[in-house]
Formats: C-alpha cells, structure tokens, sequence
C-alpha cells in the first residue's frame, strides 16, 4: 500500500485560521468582560436600590416615631406647668392628648412588627365564611360611620368559604377598609364605600370601592410598596401587609383605580373545597 504525503496547507490559509482563532477568542474574551461588568453592574444597582430602600424605610419610621414623641414631650411639660393646667379638665385634654399619642406610637410599632415578621408569620388555616368575616368588619366600620355623612353599601354578599387565617384575613380587610374612609376624607361628594363579596370560578372575590380621589396609573403598583405613603400620618405598611397575607393564601390583591371617581382593591382568594380542610383542621 502506498503512503500518500499530505501536502502542507498553503500559507495563505494557515494565516486564515490564525486570524480566524485569533478573532474568535477576541470576540470571546470582550463578551466575558461586557458579561463581568453587566454583572457588577446590576449588583451595584440591586445593592444601591436596597440602600435607597432601607434610606426610604429609616426616614419613615423616624419620621413617624419622633412626631407623636415630640407631642408627648411637649403635653408632658405643660402638665407640669400649674399656671397652664390649673383646671381639672385643662389637665385631662393635656391627659388625653398623650394618652392618643402614645397608641398611635404603640399601633405603629405593632404595625412595624407585623411586617417585619412577615416571613415568620405562620398561618393558623381554617375553613373560614369570608362572607361572614367580611360582613363584621363593614358592620363595625358602618356603626363607627354613624353619623359621619359616610354610607356603607355592603349587601351583596354570596356565601363563600376559603380556608384561611381569620385573623390576618380580617387585618386585610380592615386595612382596605381603613384606606378607602382614609381616601374620602374631607372630599365634597358624599363618601361612598362599598363592599361586595362574589363567586368568581374557582375564587371568592371580595371588592373594596370608594369613591375618592383615585390613584394616578403611574402609582397604581407603588402602592403596594413598603413605606410609600402619602399621609403624613402613615408608615406606608397596610397594602404590604396585606399583599402578603393574600399571597400567603395563595390568593391576589388587585387594584383598579380612576382619578376623580374612586378605587377598588380586589381580594381573591381560591375557596374551600371539603377534602384538604377536613384533613388539615383536625391537624
Ligand atoms: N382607597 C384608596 N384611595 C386612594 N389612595 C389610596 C387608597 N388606598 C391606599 N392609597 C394610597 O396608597 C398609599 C399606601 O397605602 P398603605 O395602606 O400601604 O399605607 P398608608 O395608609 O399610607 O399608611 P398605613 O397603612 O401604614 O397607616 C396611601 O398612602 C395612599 O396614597
Ligand atoms: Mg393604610
């Protein structure tokens, strides 16, 4: 058999493959570095955006802490003053301004520590009539309403049950409920709130609308951000809380909202089907 020598390549295509190689690891290499600094470059903008984050929530809750102390302080001092608070009902409106004060600051907190808490908060599930729930919640709001010009409209309300904690899915609608009197305050038209509870497929809906002011579409998702308020007596925490008691539910929080009409948040939560709640509630 006979051998047959290969014929070197031409120098021509060697130099070809070369630059071919030489190119490749070019490209190669520059994509590593473009890729590094994407890299580098979205940790410094996820570490200065949790920096702005925590900056947003200490100015908050300083902001919020140091008000009602500075006005305990300053009743604290008048009471001292006999030549202020020599009537008896002058020293209990002295009284009762800091006893107002001091639960607004201790309602804070525990609204500070709700949140913080949030990803040890364990859920206590039971079959619970939402309808039901929802129900006392809009009684309460509509007997504290008496006599505020405030009408509750609540009843349309399908009988649902989900399973659930009632007593974080009452802080959620407690919360919606706060919000919407909160929104309507001080406003011309007479406030309106309205509350509906609905089969929706496999959900059970529960609508929350007022007619208020009305969020602007660029807020509509912010305000379920932590510590974005726009009151200047609130932390910025109720839509958190209940965004994550919802989801913790494996239900959704919604809100649609026209300016100069009013705002409705939705609560959808999946309802109870018999078989895992009787397992589970003997648990
Ligand atoms: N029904 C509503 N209508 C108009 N704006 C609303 C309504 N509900 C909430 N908002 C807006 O969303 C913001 C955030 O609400 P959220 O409940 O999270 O905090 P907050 O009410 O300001 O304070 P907190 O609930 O901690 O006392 C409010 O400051 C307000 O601007
Ligand atoms: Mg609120």
């Amino acid at each position: 058999m006979m051998l047959q020598a290969t014929t070197p390549a031409p120098p021509d295509f060697q130099v070809y493959s070369v630059s071919v190689i030489v190119v490749i690891s070019v490209v190669v290499f520059a994509f590593a570095v473009v890729i590094t600094l994407l890299r580098r470059g979205d940790r410094r903008r996820a570490e200065e955006e949790k920096l702005a984050a925590i900056g947003t929530a200490t100015a908050r809750i300083l902001h919020q802490i140091k008000n009602p102390l500075q006005t305990i302080v300053l009743h604290a001092d008048i009471l001292q003053d006999e030549r202020i608070v020599s009537e008896a009902y002058q020293r209990r409106e002295v009284c009762e301004a800091i006893v107002g004060e001091s639960q607004r600051l201790v309602s804070m907190l525990e609204e500070l520590s709700v949140y913080a808490s949030g990803a040890r908060r364990t859920l206590n599930r039971r079959p619970v009539r939402l309808d039901d729930l929802v129900r006392q919640v809009t009684e309460v709001e509509a007997r504290e309403a008496l006599g505020t010009g405030l009408t509750v409209d609540a009843a349309d309300f399908a009988e649902t049950t989900v399973y659930g904690d009632a007593y974080y899915l009452r802080q959620v609608f407690d919360n919606l409920v706060r919000n919407a009197r909160e929104a309507m305050e001080g406003q011309d038209e007479p406030p309106r709130l309205r509350v509906r509870v609905a089969r929706q497929g496999g959900n059970a809906e529960v609508r929350v609308t007022d007619n208020g002011p009305g969020i602007a579409p660029e807020n509509l998702q912010r305000v379920f951000q932590p510590f974005v308020s726009t009151k200047g007596k609130g932390m910025g925490l109720g839509l958190a809380i209940c965004r994550e008691i919802v989801e913790g539910h494996a239900g959704r929080l919604d809100v649609e909202s026209a300016l100069g009409r009013g705002t409705t948040f939705i609560v959808s939560l999946p309802l109870h089907t018999e078989a895992p709640a009787l397992a589970s509630a003997g648990a």
